[in-house]
């Protein structure tokens, strides 16, 4: 075996995995104002964006080779509301954002999460009725919401909420409305997962949430029930699949990719860099190798694209060594 591994040409000519700037895709969090950047405490070397700074960063991210970037919202606190009514009006944050980016920036791919956890009280990504997240008020609310991403100018539309059915009706209404044209990547695989709480102070719902997500998102231990969802997701229509988080789900990833062999994304989420982040800071791992090697696992494992906040660090440090 050492034969192959010898020399750094021969270890090109067997690589069996590869990486590229193509496969990334960058989440962004933008806040009103203008020329404004805040530091994410929990997420070193991530900021919240203005619209006209996440233009400029949007530029550079295309010049680097990134197909598409990922869009959330920090919405003001007083906008945030039991029904989240802030995230069907089509004057909102996000469709601001979105159309100023497609103006400044038509050719980049552009992203929508659709959840109501930026717009809710509670924090929730649905709506509460007595205590409980009501899967069908909530779709109402979700398919209202993807409409006003999709008249904004919208590319992909990302359900992230994990209510039962969402897919479909959003399909259904985005054809109605003249919208067949906008993809839906589906967050299907999506675990109640503890690896997203830096994500929940980038977006302000982490003081506010009430409990948990356990009567939606999915148990940590299943693995099956996550085929189910991918086969229910592709069934209503979804374009692309997603599994979330990333590194300590691989072998999801891994069976998602082998049974459907449809376009498969992963998110290494906030929680992982934060993880990464620390440890590099510490001088106990060395970043850009590190950050090279968790995207490649990815890959390995199967996923056609990965959301990632080193999507810039890595297409640049790609740019630079030409393969890992
Ligand atoms: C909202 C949403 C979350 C993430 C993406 N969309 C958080 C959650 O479900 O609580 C997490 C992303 C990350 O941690 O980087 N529905």
């Amino acid at each position: 075996m050492r034969r192959n591994r010898k020399t750094a040409w021969s270890r090109a000519l067997i690589q069996e995995t590869t990486l590229q700037p193509q496969d990334f895709i960058w989440p962004l969090f933008i806040i009103e104002g203008e020329n404004e950047r805040q530091p994410i405490t929990s997420m070193p070397g991530v900021e919240r964006l203005t619209i006209d700074l996440a233009i400029d960063a949007i530029k550079q991210a295309q010049n680097l080779g990134i197909p598409a970037v990922a869009l959330f919202p920090n919405t003001n606190p007083d906008l945030r509301s039991e029904l989240a009514e802030e995230a069907f009006n089509d004057d909102n944050l996000i469709c601001r954002a979105v159309n100023a980016i497609k103006q400044a920036v038509p050719e980049i791919g552009l992203i929508c999460d659709v959840a109501l956890d930026p717009y809710t009280s509670h924090g929730h990504d649905g709506i509460l009725i007595d205590d409980k997240i009501d899967n069908d008020r909530t779709i109402e609310v979700l398919i209202k919401q993807a409409l006003v991403q999709a008249k904004a100018g919208a590319d992909v539309i990302a359900p992230s909420d994990m209510m039962d059915g969402r897919i479909g009706l959003i399909r259904q209404a985005l054809e109605k409305e003249g919208y067949q044209d906008v993809q839906i990547m589906a967050y299907s695989a999506k675990y109640a997962s503890s690896f997203y709480g830096p994500f929940r102070d980038a977006i302000g719902s982490n003081i506010k949430l009430k409990g948990d997500k356990k009567t939606y998102q999915m148990d940590p231990a299943n693995t099956d029930e996550a085929l189910h969802e991918v086969g229910l997701d592709i069934s209503e229509g979804a374009d692309m699949v997603m599994v979330k988080p990333g590194m300590p789900y691989l072998d999801i990833v891994q069976r998602v990719k082998q049974t459907f062999q449809c376009p498969t994304f992963v998110y290494q989420v906030s929680g992982e860099y934060a993880m990464l982040m620390a440890a590099i800071e510490n001088g106990w791992l060395d970043k850009d190798k590190v950050i090279l090697e968790s995207l490649i696992s990815f890959k390995r494992a199967g996923a056609n694209g990965i959301l990632t906040y080193f999507a810039c660090e890595a297409a640049q440090l790609l740019q630079d060594y030409q393969q890992v």
